[in-house]
């Protein structure tokens, strides 16, 4: 795509004065690790939200997904996203009313791929809101890409099936209104923006080798490694820049980054969060290229989470300090 027209994909994106994102769900909880001022902890979002003591069932579940509340600010003017759902109702039921999630608040659900631990809290995320805001629909953004059965190609040869995530009926009867459409757009008055198809130009991100698809008749497994339906959210963050959300990263962490940056330069880009797809043995390998090229992209944020694995979180923490990368971990809220 000409250079140019990539600068001009966005051209409405509004400038926030503040991003507030709660990490709903994650795979990791450390309710104790001290954060930097601009994050506030699950133990402190537990607290503010009215707990009066540690109780055991008041801490939140961390399972194998992600979901972020995504809301930017502009004055006194608030609008808000949930990115993800992460796998299971059973996490956001848990986790919202401990965190005090205002969860009339969200006027959008987007969708990053169809992965189940990504999806398959999606429908009751959509009941708990249009329960608390008087049942109006909520748009779900999506693409048709996502809707395919998947799976993985074991080492003998057999395929190991992926749960299919929650089609657009389910969606629609837990109270979406869903828009399945591949295109890049923003939304919500051009507070956030939702990436298209993002181009795989690295050399050493090759999406997951090993995952396979098949029609809808379920016969015939066919190679399906590039994951193309992945998409990325983004907001401008006045004197700061784009603060990048990317849930799984299939199309490689770096990709990623050099979309963003070509989509919205010249605004620079200020930050990362979410999965990043570094753990298990063939995206290990990776992690010193894409540590090494990350430099480049001079973030002042890095938050990963969910598929990023420790082996990668380290390395980015001791390429880049803990000033600049903060592991994210269920519960937590991060000021932007
Ligand atoms: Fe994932």
């Amino acid at each position: 795509m000409p250079e140019q027209q990539l600068r001009n994909e966005a051209p409405g994106l509004a400038v926030l004065d503040g991003a507030d994102v709660f990490v709903l769900v994650d795979n990791v909880s450390d309710a104790l690790s001290s954060v930097p001022d601009d994050v506030t902890s699950e133990f402190d979002n537990l607290m503010e939200a009215g707990a009066e003591s540690f109780s055991g069932d008041g801490f939140c579940f961390a399972c194998f997904g992600i979901s972020l509340m995504v809301t930017g600010r502009i004055g006194d003017q608030m609008r808000t996203i949930l990115f993800d759902g992460g796998p299971t109702g059973l996490a956001v039921e848990h986790n919202a009313p401990r965190l005090g999630i205002d969860m009339a608040a969200v006027e959008a659900v987007v969708l990053s791929h169809g992965h189940i631990d990504h999806a398959g809290g999606l429908p009751a995320a959509l009941a708990l809101i249009t329960a608390a805001n008087g049942g109006r629909p909520v748009p779900v953004h999506v693409n048709p890409e996502m809707f395919l059965h998947r799976g993985e190609r074991l080492d003998n040869g057999d395929v190991y099936p992926l749960e299919d995530i929650p089609s657009v009926e389910v969606l629609e009867e837990a109270g979406g209104q869903v828009e399945n459409d591949p295109e890049p757009r923003l939304l919500l008055d051009g507070m956030f923006y939702l990436s298209g198809e993002i181009p795989r130009t690295t050399s050493y991100e090759k999406g997951i080798p090993v995952q396979v698809k098949r029609n809808a008749a379920g016969t015939n497994w066919k190679p399906d490694p590039w994951v193309m339906d992945e998409r990325y959210l983004a907001v401008n963050v006045r004197d700061k820049g784009i603060m990048v959300f990317t849930a799984c990263s299939h199309a490689g962490l770096i990709n990623v980054l050099i979309h963003a940056r070509d989509t919205f330069a010249p605004t620079p880009l200020f930050g990362v969060m979410g999965g990043f797809h570094l753990a298990g043995k063939i995206f290990e390998a990776i992690i010193p290229e894409t540590v090494s090229d990350l430099e480049e992209f001079d973030l002042k944020v890095i938050v990963p989470g969910h598929c990023t694995g420790w082996r990668a979180v380290h390395r980015m923490v001791d390429t880049f300090g803990e000033s600049i990368v903060v592991p994210s971990a269920v519960g937590r809220r991060h000021l932007f």
